[in-house]
């Protein structure tokens, strides 16, 4: 709770140490200065310089009055990047709300192999299942310039923001609404020759390690698939990917840590004579690649 003696003009080291009492309880010290950080710089324009070298600056009213109640949002456990819409992906930044999963480093570093492996064969055509934020279809189009990419999920509402947010980092993406679990709607699409996902895959019965900022607040149709069926994402894309996935194509997908070797033989299962088991930078089996090896064209870089 914000009280009334609070709704004043304060020092920037002032406003610091209100922040910090109002965090430290929740979020511990180290997460609660890097929160601080990020508050003063997206409301203020300050970097962490400027927060010591400007300690006895005034913060107006209203400014001061924002960024405690910011502040309040945080130690309710709401994530930062929902509170200020904003998140970043390498190096450039999206609007994230409510409808959109907030992008994580291992999907950051899911692009950054993808762009590596693609080094020596720089794909026409890229298609981003479950785009959510826009993310990895805009990073893609970012690395490929002059690829043809498109960009599919089932929410509208997250479709209209990676849209906004592809415009505002000038990539001229094509957006799709489609449920990929629905073969039907396969017909409709053309060739590609770099398929990319993270789609949903953390099983119902994982809730139970997941921290409540996520549970919360994260849409859950972006994260959680059932018990019975978790490779359900993953046998659709190997599907889809089946049809439209060119002869010199590759196929990359993040994955749930746990079900590493089983996605894997679900994609030898569906045909793809190359399949590989990559582990993200904490050492967890997170990300396959599959496509097709008897590729007359340039190898994919190793
Ligand atoms: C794990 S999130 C990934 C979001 C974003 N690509 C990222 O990496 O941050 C999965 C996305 O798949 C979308 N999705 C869920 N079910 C889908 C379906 N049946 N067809 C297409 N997209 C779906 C969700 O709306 C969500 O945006």
């Amino acid at each position: 709770m914000i009280s009334k003696t609070d709704n004043r003009s304060m020092t920037v080291k002032e406003l610091q140490e209100k922040l910090y009492k109002m965090l430290l309880p929740v979020h511990g010290k180290e997460e609660s200065n890097a929160m601080i950080y990020r508050l003063f710089e997206h409301y203020l324009g300050f970097n962490r310089p400027l927060i010591v070298i400007e300690r006895e600056k005034t913060i107006s009213r209203q400014k001061s009055a924002t960024i405690m109640k910011a502040a309040a949002k945080l130690a309710e456990n709401v994530p930062l990047q929902y509170i200020t819409g904003k998140a970043f992906f390498l190096d450039f930044s999206v609007r994230v709300n409510r409808y959109t999963l907030i992008p994580r480093p291992e999907t950051e570093e899911m692009v950054l192999i993808a762009a590596h492996l693609l080094t020596n064969k720089p794909p026409k055509n890229i298609l981003d299942i479950g785009t959510g934020s826009g993310c990895i279809a805009i990073a893609m189009k970012r690395q490929f310039p002059s690829s043809q990419t498109v960009a599919i999920d089932i929410s509208k509402k997250a479709l209209q923001l990676a849209s906004a947010n592809a415009q505002n980092n000038s990539a001229d993406i094509e957006f799709i609404q489609a449920d990929i679990l629905k073969s039907a709607n396969f017909p409709g699409f053309p060739q590609f020759d770099f398929i990319i996902s993270n789609p949903p895959y953390v099983r119902e019965s994982e809730k139970i390690g997941i921290n409540s900022n996520v549970l919360d607040y994260e849409p859950h149709r972006a994260l959680f698939v059932p018990d019975h069926d978790p490779l359900r994402f993953y046998r659709a894309i190997g599907l889809f990917a089946g049809r439209h996935l060119t002869g010199s194509g590759m196929l990359m997908v993040e994955i749930n840590e746990k079900l590493g070797n089983e996605t894997v033989a679900l994609f030898q299962s569906q045909g793809f004579t190359h399949t590989e088991l990559r582990k993200d930078f904490r050492g967890r089996d997170r990300f396959v690649i599959a496509y097709n090896g008897n590729q007359m064209s340039q190898p994919f870089r190793k």
